[in-house]
């Protein structure tokens, strides 16, 4: 196990949280890299965001690739992890393929979404000697069955399955667990109960860590921004104001 990695499972026991940040690219990348950020997902919410996608349904393996490679090329400190994309994990045998053509392409780990069904996939993926990152709740890969992004944990039933879920995630060799959309009180429970860094995204702040899209966190996507993402700039009505000055300009 790398040095990085082993800082991210060990992180947990020494009580300090994950910071993780999405980047698509070289300069975004080396910006988070140098701010000191833990984890830099090449998260396959680049179809939204940088694709102009409606979800993350339609990206591919090719388009992981090419972006983690220039992801990675920015970042000399932080773990980067790749998600692994649709459809790319039916069985172990097309999980660790996969997962090993994004470690090939700079990741030092990969994400897939799905709690125990996934666990063949997941154990076929650690056995390999790939470090794997879980993601649980809501998963944006199902948001066409799910018929829109919804809060997970709401029942008793549901908020047991979710235990579950991180509990075989845990079991199958993850190095941590994304909790998307979670129900803050579940979340809680779920980071209390494994002993695996939990990292929340719209799930409270009981988590061991945060994850957010940084096109959310910078206003980089001004036309959308989901309820829980607090913009900290206003990186969109910047550009466009710039390069609205720069038109005027040229025209005179
Ligand atoms: O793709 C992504 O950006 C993600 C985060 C929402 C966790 O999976």
């Amino acid at each position: 196990m790398t040095d990085r990695i082993h800082s991210i499972r060990t992180m947990k026991s020494l009580g300090r949280k994950l910071a993780m940040l999405t980047a698509y690219d070289y300069p975004m990348a080396r910006l988070l890299d140098e701010a000191g950020v833990d984890v830099i997902l090449v998260g396959d919410s680049l179809g939204m965001v940088v694709l102009g996608y409606p979800d993350t349904t339609l990206v591919t393996m090719e388009d992981m690739i090419h972006h983690t490679r220039a992801a990675a090329r920015g970042v000399t400190k932080a773990v980067v992890v790749a998600d692994l994309p649709y459809a790319s994990y039916g069985n172990p045998e097309q999980a660790v393929a996969n997962a090993r053509k994004l470690i090939e392409a700079g990741a030092h780990a990969v994400k897939l979404e799905g709690g125990a069904c996934q666990i063949p996939q997941v154990a076929a993926i650690t056995a390999a000697g790939i470090p794997l990152v879980g993601h649980i709740g809501m998963l944006p890969q199902q948001v066409r069955e799910e018929g829109g992004y919804k809060i997970k944990g709401k029942t008793a039933e549901d908020a047991q399955r979710l235990v579950h879920d991180a509990k075989a995630l845990e079991a199958a060799g993850a190095i941590a667990v994304v909790m998307e959309l979670v129900k803050p009180e579940v979340a809680r429970e779920i980071t209390a109960a494994i002993g695996i860094p939990t990292v929340g995204i719209g799930s409270g702040p009981d988590c061991d860590g945060q994850v957010l899209v940084i096109h959310d966190l910078i206003g980089m996507f001004p036309w959308f921004t989901p309820k829980f993402a607090k913009p900290l700039a206003t990186t969109g009505l910047t550009i466009r104001g710039a390069a609205a000055d720069f038109a005027a300009r040229v025209r005179g």
